[in-house]
């Protein structure tokens, strides 16, 4: 199983601005670009994959968003649209949520008002956490079990803060190289080295 968490930190929580924000500042088109590349390969999709997205420019709660490719019956179009398409609907789904709620959006898709510090506890739990920096492990020297989970940021770095509670959850710092990347990037060479293995 693989899993990807991209904390979206200018991600608008409200489905019409998410909407509205391709191209612009929040350059919401990255989860689209992190979703596509986390989930699809030509022709078919990726087993064992688990995506969150944690949207988190909001007016109340972040809400974070559960994509369980093997459970998923919805897969038919892999577009900028579509993929945002699924993701607003889930943010449609949470409207008045209160702090820590989950619903339902489709098979394989869950919304949650938790935190992204929240996220990483529960994660921490029975996973193995990674965060993606230039300054890390480079990726082929690092050995994985079990259950890696490889965390990603949209445009806008982890505050330092974060990485301190990262670290005390026991999470290792992993780079593909010195060139800074696009999450999405990211998430295909992170396949492309898991994939060799
Ligand atoms: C566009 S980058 C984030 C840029 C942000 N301004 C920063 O300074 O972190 C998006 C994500 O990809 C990760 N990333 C980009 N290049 C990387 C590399 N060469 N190795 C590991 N992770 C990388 C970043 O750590 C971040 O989580």
């Amino acid at each position: 199983m693989r899993t990807f968490v991209l904390r979206a930190r200018a991600a608008p929580t409200d489905s019409q601005k998410l909407l509205a924000s391709v191209g612009t500042a929040a350059h919401t088109e990255i989860l689209a670009h992190t979703l596509m590349n986390a989930i699809f390969v030509a022709q078919s999709h990726r087993a064992n994959v688990v995506v969150y997205l944690v949207l988190e420019s909001t007016q109340d709660f972040s809400r974070t968003i559960r994509f369980d490719v093997n459970a998923m019956h919805e897969l038919s179009g892999f577009h900028e649209q579509a993929l945002l398409g699924k993701v607003a609907k889930a943010l449609d789904i949470s409207k008045g949520m209160l702090k820590e709620a989950s619903r339902p959006v489709e098979t394989g898709v869950t919304v949650r008002t938790v935190s992204f510090e929240r996220l990483m506890q529960e994660l921490a739990e029975d996973h193995q956490l990674f965060v993606m920096d230039r300054n890390g492990t480079p990726i082929c020297a690092q050995a994985f079990a079990g259950r890696p989970c490889f965390l990603l940021t949209d445009h806008i770095p982890m505050p330092k803060k974060t990485f301190h509670s990262l670290d005390r959850l026991g999470a290792k710092k992993i780079t593909l190289g010195s060139k800074m990347l696009f999450a999405s990037q990211c998430v295909v060479l992170i396949h492309h080295e898991l994939d060799q293995r």
